[in-house]
């Protein structure tokens, strides 16, 4: 490839780099020229995937709700990478259950991965970033962070929590200066491996793949691509002026 990438010279790490959204931001990212870690807590597909982008890509243990594991993957990053400038938190769970069925437990582990977990991401990721002259952090919420569904309780209250988070982050950053942005995705509903788990368990995978794509705007279900392509714009600085935003990426689902 000829000419500069948008991504030369930057060091980036991807929570949840194993699987679906995360792994093809990974992919994206080191086609557009960064290093890249593939931080997650399934460690063998990490390293699997990281294998398989090649020499750019490298992967470490990571549990996102775990405080101590931040500190070890940040250190990790500096350490091997050099350097450290885009931050991108896709580890998520989604478990289906509404509010009289959800347990407790459920509801705790949802807020655990998805909302502990990029509080910790944005906390740890923030103090790293500045060290090395500032970047970007790009955060998973959903659509049903912002439009939440009868049968999400635990994970519409997640993905709200990552927006107010992802703000706050953002005018933190701004206030101090550290030039350090901080913007979310509102990915509709995506193929990966997390989908795949309510088609494989529904009735019909077929009939429940149509409503997928019925329930978006633009007839189809979203491709992990269509999200790594926004989460690099956000990461990247044709996105200089951009923060505290949530950026749709959902066929048309939110406009309804
Ligand atoms: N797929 C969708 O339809 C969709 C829609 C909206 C938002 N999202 C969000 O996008 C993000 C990525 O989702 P995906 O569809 O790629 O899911 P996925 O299941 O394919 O990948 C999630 C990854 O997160 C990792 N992970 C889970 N818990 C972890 C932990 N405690 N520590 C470290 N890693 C952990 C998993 O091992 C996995 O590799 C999630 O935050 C999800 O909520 C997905």
């Amino acid at each position: 490839m000829s000419g500069a990438r948008r991504f030369d010279g930057r060091c980036a790490m991807v929570t949840g780099g194993a699987s679906g959204i995360g792994a093809a931001t990974a992919r994206l990212l080191a086609a557009e020229g960064a290093r890249v870690l593939l931080a997650d807590r399934n460690i063998g597909l990490a390293e699997a995937v990281a294998r398989e982008i090649g020499s750019a890509a490298s992967s470490v243990a990571l549990d996102v709700t775990d405080e101590r594991s931040w500190e070890a993957a940040c250190a990790h990053a500096v350490e091997t990478l050099g350097a450290l400038h885009v931050l991108v938190n896709s580890a998520g769970i989604s478990v289906p259950a509404n509010v009289e069925d959800a347990t407790f437990a459920l509801w705790r582990e949802t807020q655990a991965i998805n909302a502990d977990g990029v509080f910790l991401g944005c906390k740890h990721g923030v103090a790293t970033i500045k060290r090395f002259g500032g970047g970007a952090i790009v955060n998973l919420a959903s659509t049903l962070g912002a439009r939440p569904g009868a049968m999400y309780a635990a994970y519409s209250a997640s993905k709200a929590a990552v927006l107010a988070i992802t703000r706050s982050t953002a005018l933190h950053c701004a206030e101090r200066g550290y030039g350090i942005r901080c913007n979310a995705v509102l990915p509709g509903a995506t193929h990966t491996p997390m989908v795949d788990v309510y088609l494989d368990n529904g009735p019909d995978r077929e009939a429940l793949l149509a409503q997928f794509a019925s329930s978006h705007p633009l007839g189809r279900i979203g491709r992990a691509e269509d999200i790594a392509k926004g989460i690099l714009y956000l990461a990247s600085s044709d996105a200089d002026w951009v923060t505290g935003v949530a950026l749709p990426i959902d066929g048309g689902f939110l406009a309804r």
